[in-house]
């Protein structure tokens, strides 16, 4: 039995013990979206991890054209490609992770939140049958807004019996891929040793980026972490306004979802020390979801870590932020108990 050792896929911070595949747990992982503009290259990225024994592919239509094609890439997992209602249960069953990039993206001109009616009904009828087909998966919400789709998915557990918030994620994690980007571009240092965590929601001026604490350490101005901190903020309106009509970001959001539904993967299996930052529920703040780096288990959520120390902006940014997080938090419960 072989055990291979290997940075972590964030590029980051800790020398990780992995799997050679041989020895790895059977793993299920589902996507729900699977055929859209996520939903495609995720599928493909969960294709290469070894981690992954089976790949559930669902969406509501085209689904066994983009399964028949991952299929064919020679790794590990067995590849099933399920479309429609019917098949939703199939496609479920015995999933150890569940991955949702299901819904409408952004247009120029939209905020995540204009995508709430839509999205909204889709995500709490995908997560009833998550209740009823694989109560125990580890979820990574993907469909926007975040903010409020992730209470949503709590309060249909709660409902069906289910909840447990150590399974609940809101993934975050192309903040933090972003942030990085952006930064090591600044400092001008090597980004595959940046460390940045970015905390607070996923919208807008809720997105807090603790520039304070970036790793390697640099001389940025104030000026500069100012506008650093902005432009992670509307990273995503960048990608937006350059599709011009063609949807939000795809392809490094699909790099982010892979490596967080890896870091989940590595959490399940027992690998020590595995953090990352997700939108979870917390005692963090006073708000009853918020993002943090959150360190992974064999259960989900091992611990939710605090801010650590932040600098006075960042002081400034948290307080801003939490009226329009809350009012999101409680658009998503009132959501699910009003429908
Ligand atoms: P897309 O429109 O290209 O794909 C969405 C897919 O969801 C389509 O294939 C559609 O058929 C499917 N779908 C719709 N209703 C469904 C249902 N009931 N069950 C299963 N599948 C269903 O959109 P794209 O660009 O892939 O974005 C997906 C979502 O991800 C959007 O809500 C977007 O805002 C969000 N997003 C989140 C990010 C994050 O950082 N968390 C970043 C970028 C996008």
């Amino acid at each position: 039995r072989s055990i291979v050792r290997r940075t972590s896929t964030t590029g980051a911070y800790l020398t990780r013990r992995g799997f050679a595949s041989e020895s790895a747990p059977d793993r299920k992982v589902a996507i729900l979206g699977a055929a859209g503009g996520i939903g495609q290259p995720l599928s493909l990225l969960m294709k290469l991890n070894p981690l992954v024994s089976q790949l559930s592919l669902y969406d509501i239509a085209g689904t066994p054209g983009v399964a028949a094609d991952v299929s064919h890439i020679n790794t590990r997992s067995q590849v099933s490609g399920f479309a429609g209602d019917e098949q939703l249960g199939q496609a479920l069953e015995g999933a150890d992770v569940v991955i949702i990039p299901a819904g409408v993206p952004r247009k120029p001109g939209m905020t995540r939140d204009d995508l709430f009616n839509i999205n909204a009904g889709i995500v709490k009828s995908l997560c009833t049958a998550i209740a009823k087909y694989c109560p125990h998966a580890l979820v990574n919400m993907i469909s926007n807004p975040v903010n409020s789709t992730v209470p949503i998915a709590a309060e249909v557990f709660k409902k069906a019996g289910t909840y447990d918030e150590k399974r609940l994620f809101g993934v975050t994690t192309l903040d933090v891929v972003r942030a990085k980007t952006f930064y090591a571009g600044k400092a001008k240092v090597n980004v595959a040793d940046v460390i940045v965590p970015v905390v607070g929601g996923h919208a807008g001026i809720t997105i807090l980026p603790l520039f304070s604490q970036a790793t390697p350490k640099a001389n940025l101005g104030d000026e500069e972490i100012e506008a650093l901190t902005k432009r992670t903020q509307d990273g995503g309106t960048e990608v937006v306004e350059a599709k011009a009509g063609k949807g939000s970001a795809t392809l490094s959001m699909a790099y982010a979802g892979a490596i967080f539904a890896d870091a989940c993967l590595k959490g399940l299996n027992g690998v020590p020390d595995v953090v990352e930052c997700s939108f979870v529920q917390s005692t963090v703040t006073d708000l009853p979801f918020f993002a943090s780096k959150v360190r992974l288990g064999k259960n989900g959520v091992e611990e939710v870590l605090g801010l650590g120390p932040l600098s006075d902006f960042e002081k400034q940014g948290l307080e801003a932020l939490k009226p329009e997080l809350k009012s999101s938090i409680e658009k998503g419960i009132k959501f699910a108990n009003d429908n």
